[in-house]
């Protein structure tokens, strides 16, 4: 790190102040999977039924950080690289707010899922494996990608010219070509809820 860089993390109000202001404990949640698997589908799903719950979360989803803070990067190893290394560290700082952030991202390999969980913290990323088959995925095409990909107009497009890594030990494993998606959301929020409850007694 630059000499001349002078941190003040220690000066800035704590992150368990901010949890218990929210009476929340903060993550993140992690959906990685396929385009057009469902991950933003089901990150908006379970923010509402969190935000009716009292919790306040944020999304953070890759087509909208891509417009934004990561226009620069394309789609090489080393782009989507620095893209999930960026996400990782807006998602700590939103995560030192005492706030639950539901991260939406291919985030194709295991080497760049570990390097997210690194920067974050190992307990307190959840990592939820959106396993829709490819089959479906393409079928739905909500974008039109898959076609152009398939037509050779995309380069480096993940299930066709760029590979995904099945995650080796995810929190949840979730298939969204269930049609009863309500289902899954509600799947997702039991295994959920007992990571981010507030509990007063911990205070110390
Ligand atoms: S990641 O691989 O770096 O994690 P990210 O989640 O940010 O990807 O962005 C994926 C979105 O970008 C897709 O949902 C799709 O809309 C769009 N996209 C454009 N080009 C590609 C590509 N070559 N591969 C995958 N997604 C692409």
């Amino acid at each position: 790190m630059n000499n001349n860089i002078h941190t003040v993390f220690d000066k800035i109000k704590n992150r368990r102040d901010k949890e218990i202001y929210l009476k929340q404990r903060a993550k993140v949640i992690w959906f990685t999977g396929l385009s057009a698997s469902g991950k933003t589908t089901l990150a908006s799903m379970l923010e509402k039924k969190l935000f009716e719950l009292n919790y306040f979360c944020q999304i953070l989803d890759g087509d909208n950080v891509r417009s934004g803070i990561n226009k620069n990067l394309r789609f090489t190893n080393k782009d989507r690289t620095e893209n999930i290394r960026r996400i990782a560290e807006v998602s700590k700082l939103f995560m030192n707010c005492g706030i639950i952030l539901l991260c939406s991202f291919i985030s194709p390999t295991n080497q760049m899922r570990k390097m997210a969980k690194e920067i974050i913290g190992e307990d307190d990323f959840l990592e939820i494996f959106v396993d829709t088959p490819l089959e479906i995925c393409e079928q739905r095409d909500q974008k039109g990608l898959y076609k152009k990909a398939r037509a050779g107009e995309i380069k480096n497009f993940t299930g066709i010219s760029a590979p995904f890594e099945i995650p080796e030990n995810p929190f949840l494993r979730v298939d969204n070509s269930d049609p009863d998606i309500e289902n899954t959301v509600h799947k997702m929020l039991l295994k959920i809820l007992p990571e981010i409850v507030f509990d007063p007694t911990q205070i110390v």
